[in-house]
């Protein structure tokens, strides 16, 4: 990682895997093969889920498959054209430029990894434009340079579908560039397979774990602003299995992340106790 230019770069959360072994990744359909065609045919691709679904995992496991580096951007509504693509900085021998995580991606190949998508700027997303159809080119305005994309350079982007703002839609000329992956929460079967694999809990801890989260999912549906994720499993799954009382964890893990109402956050307790009640 270039750590000097990339704290410079205003907070960006910039992130170089050269991993060796892919992070465990259960894939839920045929997304690894749909990625991997997407990648050699030049594609874009758009990953639309719920917080917590694999979205980040899938991505930091593809990267390391196809031995890419990934730059990953957590979005921000305050997130700039200039964080993107680089600005000019000043030392003592005058200015200099330095690549953005973007233009990094574009110019040495790598995964440019575009989280939360939906929260940066618009302006920010029409830069994406030429760079995520056949032209694959990142024009630099500040220094004239227009960047022909490396072979191995890849754009990918996330967001929440359930979550965004109405107005904060991604528009369909950009929707339109990208070859979409729609990603939900895995069965209950494959998802107790993910608890257990990131934990290390017994099997029968991690399915009650995920019964749980269906009747979570299910009952809270409409009160909750977001609905819990694999993520949150994780997390109590990973409490437990350090020894903390199974209804302690999923109150600290889940319920109370769920919430800030007081009621709310009773009634989920109750599902918990429920669910736990042995
Ligand atoms: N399909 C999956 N395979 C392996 N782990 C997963 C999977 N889905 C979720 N997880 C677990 O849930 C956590 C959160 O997933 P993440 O990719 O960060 O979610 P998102 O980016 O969609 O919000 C991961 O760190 C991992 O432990
Ligand atoms: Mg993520």
């Amino acid at each position: 990682m270039n750590d000097v230019s990339n704290t410079i770069l205003k907070n960006i959360s910039t992130t170089t895997n050269a991993l060796t072994s892919p992070p465990a990744y259960f894939a839920n359909e045929n997304e690894v093969s749909l990625f991997e065609q997407a990648y050699h045919n030049h594609l874009p691709v758009l990953i639309k889920g719920p917080t917590g679904c694999g979205k980040t995992r899938f991505v930091e496991h593809m990267a390391a498959r196809l031995g890419l580096t990934t730059y990953t951007v957590s979005c921000h509504d305050d997130l700039s054209a200039a964080d993107l693509i680089g600005r000019h900085l000043i030392n003592h021998a005058g200015t200099y430029w330095v690549d953005g995580p973007l233009t990094q991606a574009v110019r040495h190949g790598g995964i440019c990894y575009l989280d939360e998508i939906v929260e940066a700027r618009k302006d920010t997303t029409v830069i994406l434009h030429a760079l995520s159809d056949n032209r694959r080119i990142l024009p630099i305005d500040r220094t004239g340079e227009i960047l022909a994309a490396h072979p191995q350079f890849m754009l990918v982007i996330s967001y929440n579908p359930g979550y965004q703002h109405l107005l904060k839609g991604l528009k369909p000329s950009t929707r339109q560039r990208f070859v979409a992956l729609t990603f939900n929460f895995p069965s209950p079967a494959r998802e107790a397979e993910i608890v257990q694999t990131e934990s290390g809990i017994s099997a029968d801890m991690a399915k009650q774990l995920v019964t749980l989260a269906q009747a979570l999912r299910n009952t809270a549906n409409h009160d909750l602003e977001e609905i819990p994720g694999t993520r949150l499993l994780v997390n109590a799954a990973r409490l437990i299995q350090s020894g903390c009382e199974p209804r302690r964890a999923c109150q600290a893990a889940i319920t109370e992340c769920l919430s800030d109402e007081p009621e709310l956050v009773d009634a989920l307790a109750n599902i918990v106790t429920a669910v736990f009640a042995d």
